[in-house]
């Protein structure tokens, strides 16, 4: 498990499937992901079957939120395509059940992924492709400290239009720099 304050993230249980089924033919949270037709339950199914065969560090993580009397999965996360050459690799977030929007918890995960990502798996650069008609998680990803890196240009088509593609990345040091930041602010706190 990787804990954080108020979420953890663990392996996928084939008992999580039903909830993600769910949450994957809701279309306001497939609209920010690369998918867009109907998910049965054997599509969900097969893909958990392929994902057990991903290397370690690319299988997917559910996101559990703390609650007052356990856990709760709230969605799922993923590093794939690592290049462990140049220790490069990206991530992929959704929180689908959307009365957890909005309140931190995508930041929170995303923190965890790149903590996870620079000092357990000795990553040098994280990146993320979101759509620019994405403002939650635009923000969200500017909030934590990635960067603008490049625009692919109306690279996506979804609702009779094009979207540009955002290409956004954190690199090992300015993760760095972002902790001791935060870690010199805690020692001034009195
Ligand atoms: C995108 C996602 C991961 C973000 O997680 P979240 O927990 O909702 O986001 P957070 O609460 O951590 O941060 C959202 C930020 O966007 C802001 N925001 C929300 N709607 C906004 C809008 N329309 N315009 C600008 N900012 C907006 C929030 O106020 C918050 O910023 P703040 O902390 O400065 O107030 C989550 O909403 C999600 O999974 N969405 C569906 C799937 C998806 O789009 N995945 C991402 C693919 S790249």
């Amino acid at each position: 498990m990787i804990y954080g304050e108020r979420v953890r993230l663990r392996h996928v249980e084939r008992d999580d499937l039903p909830r993600f089924v769910i949450w994957l033919n809701d279309p306001e949270v497939i609209r920010g992901l690369c998918l867009y037709l109907p998910l049965s339950k054997d599509e969900e199914e097969s893909w958990y079957e392929q994902a057990l065969k991903r290397p370690a560090e690319e299988r997917p993580l559910c996101i559990d939120a703390r609650q007052e009397d356990g856990w709760e999965l709230i969605g799922n996360s993923d590093f794939f395509n690592i290049d462990w050459r140049s220790r490069n690799a990206e991530i992929g977030i959704f929180i689908g059940d959307k009365k957890f929007w909005d309140q931190g918890y995508g930041t929170e995960v995303v923190r965890l992924l790149l903590q996870h990502g620079f000092a357990t798996l000795n990553l040098h650069r994280i990146f993320l492709r979101v759509f620019s008609d994405n403002p939650r998680a635009i923000k969200a990803y500017e909030n934590i400290g990635f960067m603008h890196e490049g625009r692919m240009r109306q690279a996506e088509y979804h609702e009779n239009v094009y979207h540009d593609v955002l290409i956004m990345s954190m690199l090992r040091q300015e993760w760095e720099e972002l902790m001791e930041e935060k870690n010199g602010s805690t020692q001034n706190t009195p």
